[in-house]
């Protein structure tokens, strides 16, 4: 979602005759676009300032500002705490970026933390900095209605509200003109987009169904999904266009009823292997990946071993883990107690971690003898002889180079693979 945001920021400013560098040291006006997610992505951006901070000393001109959820969550702060901050900016005062950095350079630091009801950037054509040409973001909503517990989304990037599928549908289309064969359709919760102009209304189905119709040789994939509002409407939009990846993305947290309930998520472990049912009878074939937090406020052995059993039981693809880090703010920061030490927390995420990776593995040996369809999207990060791609399902596959280009389908058969990686020989091109 930042990728697609700094996209937007790049957009703006280049309307107003900036050019965009890679190299740090070029650059006039440096701006960060910040997470706030977890205590160590902000740690993480701390140790950047530190180490640009040089780049300022030497050169007191050049503008530095803090852009993104960060920014807005710390607001004014920021310029006590980070003296080489010129500028604040929150997620939904991009469209001022302009004003904001004149006044910067005028001597004034500046902030602009509002979040808004409607903000959406639809209407500006963000410029790609996914460096393939092949796939590309497209943010379909901004903000979230839900209230995780654990989560400061809600609070940084402010209320949910969806784009004009008519602005959706018009960037997708100038990105098949260009090139691009994939987009990922972005949102918090993407089952919630709802779109109401004069009666009509769009749901998300209408939606993806709309953009996989744009091109049947346009792959389309979409993040995230919420299990209390996957529905199956959705599934059975995915498994009627065969364009629709055959990945979902399905955040579940944790297999504990309890810990769900103190969540806020609004689901139970049944509910979600009801939909995780759902999915493998709609679609069969399509890969599930999820995320999972260990180490929630009270959460016991018996909490967490609710965790490890419905990871085996739901045989995930891949899945993104993570310690808890309270958040200030949150629900769960202000009513219950960060009450796991660090190393249960610790212990806890490398069963989960471990065991997660062995599910993995497995499943790519089980794709082994088969032959996937793969959107090539470049050379291969080791080798330049060979290729690399997706299949629908989302998993990395290289191959040997035989002449074929970015952007173009092959038949790749699996020969044998990696803890990360499927590697094969091209079939035939398609
Ligand atoms: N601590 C740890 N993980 C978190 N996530 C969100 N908030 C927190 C937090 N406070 C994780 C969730 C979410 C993913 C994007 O980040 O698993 O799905
Ligand atoms: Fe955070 Fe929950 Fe919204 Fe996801 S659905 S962004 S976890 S509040």
């Amino acid at each position: 979602m930042n990728v697609a945001d700094s996209e937007v920021v790049v957009s703006i400013l280049t309307g107003q005759g900036y050019e965009h560098t890679d190299d740090i040291t070029e650059a006039r006006l440096i701006l960060i676009n910040t997470c706030s997610i977890r205590e160590n992505a902000e740690q993480r951006i701390r140790g950047r300032l530190k180490s640009i901070g040089h780049l300022k000393r030497k050169d007191n001109s050049i503008m530095i500002g803090l852009i993104g959820c960060m920014a807005e969550r710390l607001k004014e702060k920021v310029l006590e705490q980070e003296h080489i901050v010129d500028m604040v900016i929150g997620p939904d005062a991009y469209r001022a970026l302009p004003s904001l950095i004149a006044e910067a350079e005028s001597g004034h630091k500046a902030v602009n933390v509002l979040l808004s009801r409607e903000e959406t950037y639809a209407g500006i054509s963000p410029v790609r900095m996914d460096k393939n040409g092949v796939t590309s973001f497209v943010s379909i909503m901004r903000g979230c209605n839900n209230m995780c517990a654990y989560c400061v989304v809600p609070y940084v990037r402010g209320a949910e509200r969806s784009r004009d599928p008519e602005s959706v549908l018009n960037e997708v289309n100038d990105l098949w003109v260009k090139g691009y064969r994939e987009v990922t359709l972005l949102g918090q919760n993407v089952d919630s987009y709802r779109w109401e102009h004069e009666g009509n209304r769009t749901g998300f189905p209408e939606l993806l169904e709309r953009v996989a119709l744009i091109n049947p040789r346009l792959r389309v994939r979409f993040s995230t999904s919420h299990p209390k509002d996957l529905s199956d409407e959705l599934l059975k939009t995915i498994s009627k266009r065969t364009n629709i990846c055959r990945h979902i993305h399905l955040p579940v947290q944790s297999g504990s009823s309890r810990i769900l309930k103190l969540m806020n998520r609004e689901y139970t472990r049944e509910w979600y292997i009801v939909r995780i049912n759902a999915i493998r009878s709609i679609i069969p074939g399509c890969a599930v990946s999820t995320d999972i937090i260990a180490g929630f406020c009270s959460e016991t052995e018996e909490d967490h071993n609710e965790t490890l059993s419905l990871i085996e039981w739901a045989g995930f693809d891949f899945a993104y883990m993570f310690k808890y880090s309270e958040r200030p703010g949150t629900k769960a920061a202000r009513r219950y107690k960060d009450d796991i030490p660090e190393e249960i927390k610790t212990r806890r995420l490398n069963e989960i971690i471990s065991l997660q990776n062995k599910i993995s593995g497995r499943s790519k040996k089980m794709d082994v003898g088969r032959v996937f369809e793969v959107l090539i999207e470049g050379y291969s990060k080791r080798s330049k002889d060979n290729l690399s791609g997706r299949t629908s399902q989302n998993k990395v596959v290289v191959f040997p180079d035989d002449g074929h280009k970015k952007g173009e389908y092959v038949n790749v058969s699996v020969e044998r693979c990696t803890s990360a990686t499927l590697i094969g020989k091209i079939n035939q091109s398609l």
